[in-house]
């Protein structure tokens, strides 16, 4: 019977409350498929810095060394970049599935959202997160700056896991570019290249802004999003509109050995941290493409069907706002009700 070894990073405000929740929901769906996963926990940002005297201390990266993957909760600043650029996960994975029973939480309409399945792609380790910044003074005045530099090799690795994601879907990758006023950086040519070894994927290029417009007008008609670091993060929290709550999204964070880092898009949510009422099912989101990526599809499945049927019940978190029939649930109770599906059948 398999062993996995995850490292377990709570990080701040939600963070704690959506990993245990994730943690106590993995061991049950082990226990029942028969393999073992055994956690350790780490620190990272505010918490490892207060241990530690770092954001992102080394005793984590011993932590995180030779594990099978690293589930992560949320922190406000600090260390989540850095872990991000020191495993060169490069390649992150969102995706942006509507969920039957939440059709009526989207920011659209139902019809507009129904059967909605996009997949964004969003370069993790480069661009203007990574480019040289700072903050200097000339005879104008004082100044900061961040800039955004992409080696074509990164563009065309990217290119390559989003185009094999096509392929295996439905044959439609839109890449998010700004060519326009950012010629330096030709997306579009970089891709288009790499697609020769694809065939059958069509390549669109598209407008950062008109993208971000369109997944407003007709989400439907995307399949995979191709996207840079900073268009990533802002176009996938669109998809939390589109899905009703950023809190349902979850994300893996690949790199070349497969290794990958596990978490929810939202952050610590620190209006409501502390409090139980936390929405669990992004970081649940993370921990199914998790054991997508190990293989155990049982397990995954066993998930994705027991939250399926608990909203479908109508219990929902404060995120969604429950209205009429629908039954507020705090953490706790979510936990229990997923608990209980998931021993099911
Ligand atoms: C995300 C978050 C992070 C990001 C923040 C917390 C740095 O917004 O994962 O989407 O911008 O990458
Ligand atoms: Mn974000």
């Amino acid at each position: 019977n398999p062993i996995y070894r995850i490292v377990a990073i709570p990080g701040e405000g939600i963070g704690p409350e959506v990993v245990e929740a994730a943690v106590r929901i993995l061991q049950q769906v082990a226990k029942l498929e028969g393999f073992t996963i055994q956690v350790n926990y780490a620190w990272l940002g505010v918490t490892a810095l207060e241990k530690f005297g770092s954001y992102f201390p080394q005793a984590t990266i011993e932590l995180c060394n030779g594990a099978d993957g690293i589930l992560f909760g949320a922190v406000t600043q600090g260390g989540l970049l850095e872990l991000r650029k020191h495993y060169d996960f490069f390649c992150n994975l969102r995706p942006i599935r509507i969920i039957d029973s939440l059709l009526h939480k989207s920011s659209l309409r139902p019809e507009k959202v129904q059967g909605l399945d996009i997949l964004i792609i969003r370069e993790l380790v480069s661009g203007i997160y990574f480019g040289h910044a700072g903050r200097s003074q000339d005879e104008t005045g004082e100044y900061g700056y961040h800039t955004m530099i992409y080696y074509d090799q990164e563009i065309r690795r990217i290119a390559r896991q989003a185009l094999q994601k096509a392929q295996q879907r439905r044959g439609l990758l839109t890449i998010a570019h700004k060519e326009n006023a950012l010629p330096h950086l030709p997306w579009t040519r970089l891709v288009q290249e790499e697609a020769r070894e694809f065939p059958g994927v069509i390549v669109e290029p598209m407008l950062v802004d008109n993208l971000a417009m369109q997944m407003v007008i007709n989400p439907q008609r995307f399949d995979v999003i191709l996207a840079g670091n900073l268009f990533g993060d802002i176009l996938s929290d669109i998809g939390g509109a589109l899905v009703g709550s950023l809190g349902l999204l979850g994300s893996a964070s690949l790199n070349a050995d497969g290794f990958g880092l596990y978490e929810a898009i939202h952050g610590t949510a620190p209006d409501i941290a502390g409090q139980g009422i936390a929405n669990p099912l992004g970081t649940l989101g993370a921990c199914v493409l998790m054991l997508e990526q190990w293989g155990e599809m049982g397990a995954a499945q066993r998930i994705t069907t027991a939250q399926e049927r608990v909203l479908a019940q109508g219990y929902r978190t404060a995120d969604l706002s429950p209205q009429g029939v629908e039954k507020l649930v705090n953490t706790e109770t979510l936990i229990k009700l997923l608990l209980a599906e998931i021993t099911k059948d």
